[in-house]
């Protein structure tokens, strides 16, 4: 039996644009690391946390919170230690807190031999997400979970399908290094909306999924549209309405706010031209004396992986 164990977990970019807390995808090569290894103590503790700053209470961090959560679900009493590479800061919108919580069930998962399924770890996951952002949709979890791109229904016990992620379609991410905490971006939304939005919405989310499937980009581009969320939060997130205005302007797929921000997100269907718009986005930030990271990535990346 495995004594200890490290995992990759990826950041992830959620909402993609018309779906508020049911579409997620991940992030290539960029994500949380946990070293898990056995204790001799009974419960999940939190060793070392090395980068960015989260609590090491063992019951205020998302990946030990997660990982006991498990432990008493199967009513183990093995203790495990674990230390965090924190590379995805905290508020930044591109799931921070799912990163590191996905890492710790899955990680503690294998090292007992595999007791549950994937899709049963989901829950578990979800117990340090909410210690840490206090909202309940699964859309990050179920991103770092599963990898590429994926729809969840929050209401029935998480269920996560895994949707066709087109081979040519990329996402160039920008996180601009500031804070902005997710219940904190969800006060500012409307308590309700009225019925034609939400079927405007709902034909959006509808149109996107069949233009996964049929890799019709100019559906994709009609149907990324975001009607519910967007513009209550456009004024908080840095250089949002310059950079979408660029976007716009370089008919990209769709451009708009990562999860609850600051990070931003657009979507192109070539390599050459997300290098291209990376470049020309990333610009604005440095003109703005803002400190950033710009990321890359195609869409069908994997989720959590032992390294
Ligand atoms: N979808 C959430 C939001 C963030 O936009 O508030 C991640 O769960």
């Amino acid at each position: 039996m495995m004594q200890q164990i490290k995992i990759f977990s990826p950041a992830t970019v959620s909402n993609i644009c018309c779906g508020f807390d049911v579409l997620g995808f991940a992030i290539d090569n960029f994500g949380d690391e946990l070293f898990i290894s056995k204790s001799n103590k009974d419960v999940v503790s939190i060793k070392k946390i090395n980068g960015y700053s989260v609590p090491n209470d063992r019951k205020k961090n998302t990946a030990s919170v997660a990982g006991q959560a498990l432990l008493d679900y199967l009513e183990i009493s093995q203790g495990f230690e674990i230390e965090i590479n924190k590379n995805i800061k905290p508020g930044s919108g591109i799931g921070s807190s799912a990163a590191s919580a996905v890492a710790a069930v899955y990680g503690i998962n294998k090292l007992l031999d595999n007791p549950l399924k994937k899709e049963e770890l989901l829950k578990f996951a979800m117990q340090g997400e909410f210690v840490s952002s206090k909202t309940a949709p699964a859309d990050n979890v179920a991103s770092a979970l599963y990898g590429g791109i994926i729809l969840v229904n929050n209401r029935e016990n998480y269920k996560v399908v895994k949707l066709p992620a087109p081979k040519n379609l990329f996402a160039i991410v920008h996180h601009p290094l500031i804070e902005i905490k997710t219940s904190e971006s969800r006060v500012v939304l409307p308590k309700s909306i009225k019925l034609g939005i939400a079927s405007d919405q709902l034909g959006a989310v509808g149109g996107f999924i069949h233009s996964l499937h049929t890799q019709d980009f100019d559906l994709m581009r009609t149907s990324l549209k975001d009607y519910l969320v967007e513009k209550y939060r456009a004024d908080y997130v840095p250089f949002f309405n310059e950079i979408k205005s660029l976007a716009k302007i370089n008919n990209t797929i769709c451009c708009s706010i990562s999860g609850s921000g600051p990070s931003i997100f657009t979507l192109v269907n070539t390599n050459e031209e997300a290098q291209r718009l990376k470049l020309l986005f990333d610009r604005v930030y440095k003109s703005k004396n803002l400190e950033f990271n710009s990321y890359i990535t195609s869409l069908n990346s994997k989720g959590v992986h032992v390294l």
